[in-house]
C-alpha cells in the first residue's frame, strides 16, 4: 500500500516503505497547509525543473532530512555545488535507483530557467508506479510512456496557461491509461484557477476505465 498526500501545485509525498517527495513548494505556495519545517522525513526528492514553483523547497527539504535529491544533470549538479546536498543525477531514458525507490525520467514539454531540459517521472515503490507529468503539454509521445510502464496512478496537470488545461489533461489521460488520475498545477493562484470536476467529467468520456481522484491540498489517496 502506497499513500500519496498533495499539497497543492505539483507538491506531492509518495509514502510506502520509503518517504519520497515531488516538487517541493511549501513555504511560498499558497495553497499547502504545511511548511518545511512541519516536514521530519524523506528519503527521496524529485525535482521535475529549475521553475521557482517546482524547486524552491528542494534544498532546504533535502538539507533538513539528509534525503537524496534526483533531477536532471544540470539541476542536479548546481543545487549539489551551492547547497552541499547529496544528489544523483541522471536524464532521459534513465532509470535510477536510490534507497529501494526507482525513478524513470521521462520527458516533459515545458521551459526551464537555467537551462537542462524539463522532465516527469515514473516513480516505482513497493510495486506500484505512480507517473508525475511535471509541467507539460500534451504530446504523443504519453502513449509510448503509458504503454511501457503501465502507471497505477498519473499526477496530471491541468492548470492550463503554463500546462495543460482540462481538455487536453483528459486527453494525455486517454493515452496513457492509468488506473488512476490525481489532477495539480491548479487554483494555486488565479491565472492556473479550474474546476478539477470539469476535467473529471471529460476523463469519463475520453478513458471511462481511469478513475479520476480529486484532492484538498493535504488529503490523502490511498493507492492499493
Ligand atoms: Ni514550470
Ligand atoms: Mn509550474
Amino acid at each position: 500500500m502506497v499513500q500519496v498526500t498533495w499539497y497543492g501545485h505539483s507538491t506531492f509525498k509518495i509514502e510506502g516503505s520509503k518517504t519520497v517527495f515531488v516538487d517541493p513548494f511549501f513555504d511560498d505556495n499558497p495553497a499547502s497547509p504545511v511548511k518545511v519545517a512541519d516536514i521530519e522525513k524523506a528519503d527521496v526528492i524529485y525535482v521535475t525543473h529549475d521553475h521557482f514553483d517546482h524547486i524552491v523547497d528542494a534544498a532546504p527539504l533535502a538539507k533538513k532530512t539528509g534525503a537524496t535529491l534526483v533531477a536532471t544533470y544540470e539541476i542536479a549538479t548546481s543545487l549539489a555545488e551551492e547547497h552541499g546536498i547529496k544528489t544523483e543525477p541522471a536524464n532521459l531514458g534513465g532509470s535510477i535507483h536510490v534507497d529501494g525507490v526507482i525513478c524513470h525520467l521521462v520527458p516533459a514539454w515545458h521551459t526551464t530557467g537555467l537551462g537542462g531540459t524539463p522532465s516527469g517521472v515514473v516513480i516505482e515503490i513497493d510495486g506500484k508506479k505512480i507517473y508525475h507529468m511535471g509541467d507539460t503539454c500534451l504530446f504523443g509521445d504519453m502513449g509510448l510512456i503509458g504503454a511501457l510502464f503501465r502507471p497505477d496512478l498519473l499526477l496530471i496537470p491541468i492548470g492550463d496557461r503554463f500546462t495543460m488545461g482540462p481538455r487536453s489533461a483528459s486527453k494525455a489521460v486517454g493515452m496513457v491509461q492509468p488506473r488512476f488520475a490525481i489532477p495539480m498545477h491548479y487554483n494555486t493562484w488565479p491565472p492556473i484557477e479550474q474546476d478539477p470536476r470539469r476535467f473529471a467529467g471529460l476523463v469519463q468520456d475520453e478513458c471511462p476505465t481511469s478513475k479520476v481522484a480529486i484532492l484538498d491540498p493535504g488529503e490523502t489517496f490511498t493507492l492499493a
